[in-house]
C-alpha cells in the first residue's frame, strides 16, 4: 500500500503499539500526527518520527473533532486513522462495580473509537475516502478471564467496526478492528512475569504494528484481524447465525435493509 504522502493520525501514539505503528507509518513516508493524553512521551515520539503531537483525551467528542481539525488544517486531509488508545480495567470482576472505573474504561476504549470515527469520517470523505483501524483486542473475540469490563469494551469495538463498515463503504472509507493477543507494552507489565515463567511468546509492539499495516494493505472492511504469536495476522472468520425459518421450515428472508450481509455498492 502506498503510504508516502499520506496523512495518518495515531491515538495512543505515545506508547506501545501506537508508537511502534507511528514509527512504521513515518518510515513508509506518511505524515504522522500523534494524539495522546500523555504530554511527556507523546511529543517525544512525534519528534522522533518527524510528526506532530496533539494533546487528546479520546473520551471527549469535542477533543476528537478539535484534533482532527488541527490535522486537516495542517495537511488538508486525513487518510489513515489508527484509533488505538486504550486501557485495561483496574477492577476485579468478583468485587462490587466501581462505577467511575466502569465509565473510565468505556470512555477510553469504546467512546474513544466511536468518537474518533465521528471526527475522522467527514474529513476523510472530503478527499474521497480513507482507512480507519480501531484497536480492539483478542478480548474482542474471546473473553479475557478476570476482566469482563475490558472484554465488553473490546467486543463492542469489534461490533462497531463490523456494523459501521457498510455505511462507510458508501463514503469511500474502510473500517476494521485489530485484535492483538498479549503484546509486550507497558499495559501488560503487571502480568509479564506470568508469561516469562512459562515461556509464552508474547507479541512485540512491532509485530502488532506490522499486522496493522497488513490490515491496511489488504484493503478490506468490516473485518476483525486477530494477531497471535507464531501465526500470520488475518481476518477472523465469524460464523453466520442460522437464518430464520417459517413454520414449515422454509428459509425466511429478512428485509434487504436489515440484512447484515448486504453491502452497498
Ligand atoms: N498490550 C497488549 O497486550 C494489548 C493486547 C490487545 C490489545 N491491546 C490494545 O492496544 C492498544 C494500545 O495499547 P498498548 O498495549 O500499546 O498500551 P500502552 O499503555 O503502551 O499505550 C496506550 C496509550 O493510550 C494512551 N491513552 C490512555 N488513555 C487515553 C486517553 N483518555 N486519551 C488519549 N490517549 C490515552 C496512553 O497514554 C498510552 O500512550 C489499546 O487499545 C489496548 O487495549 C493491547
Amino acid at each position: 500500500m502506498q503510504l508516502a504522502g499520506r496523512v495518518a493520525l495515531v491515538t495512543g501514539g505515545a506508547s506501545g503499539i501506537g508508537a511502534a505503528s507511528a514509527r512504521r507509518l513515518a518510515a513508509l513516508g506518511a505524515a504522522v500526527a500523534i494524539a495522546d493524553i500523555d504530554e511527556h512521551r507523546g511529543p517525544a515520539v512525534a519528534d522522533e518520527v518527524g510528526g506532530s503531537f496533539h494533546r487528546l483525551d479520546v473520551t471527549s467528542l469535542a477533543d476528537n473533532h478539535r484534533v482532527v481539525g488541527e490535522v486537516e488544517a495542517a495537511h488538508g486531509r486525513l487518510d489513515v486513522a489508527f484509533l488505538n488508545a486504550g486501557i485495561v480495567s483496574a477492577t476485579r470482576d468478583d468485587e462490587p462495580l466501581d462505577e467511575a472505573a466502569y465509565r473510565r474504561i468505556v470512555g477510553i476504549n469504546l467512546d474513544g473509537a466511536v468518537f474518533g470515527v465521528d471526527a475522522a469520517v467527514p474529513v476523510m470523505a472530503a478527499t474521497g475516502g480513507g482507512q480507519i483501524v480501531a484497536t480492539a483486542s483478542l478480548a474482542g473475540l474471546v473473553p479475557l478471564p478476570g476482566d469482563a469490563l475490558y472484554t465488553v469494551t473490546k467486543t463492542a469495538v469489534v461490533a462497531y467496526a463490523r456494523a459501521m463498515a457498510p455505511t462507510l463503504t458508501a463514503r469511500g472509507i474502510t473500517i476494521n478492528a485489530l485484535c492483538p493477543g498479549f503484546a509486550d507494552t507497558p499495559m501488560i507489565a503487571p502480568m509479564k512475569g506470568q508469561f516469562d515463567t512459562i515461556g509464552f511468546p508474547v507479541l512485540t509492539a512491532e509485530q502488532v504494528a506490522q499486522a496493522f499495516l497488513d490490515c491496511l494493505a489488504a484493503g478490506g472492511t468490516g473485518e476483525a484481524w486477530f494477531v497471535q504469536p507464531g501465526l500470520p495476522a488475518a481476518p477472523y472468520r465469524f460464523r453466520n447465525v442460522p437464518a430464520a425459518r417459517h413454520p414449515d421450515g422454509s428459509h425466511a428472508p429478512i428485509p434487504a435493509d436489515l440484512d447484515p450481509h448486504a453491502r452497498p455498492a
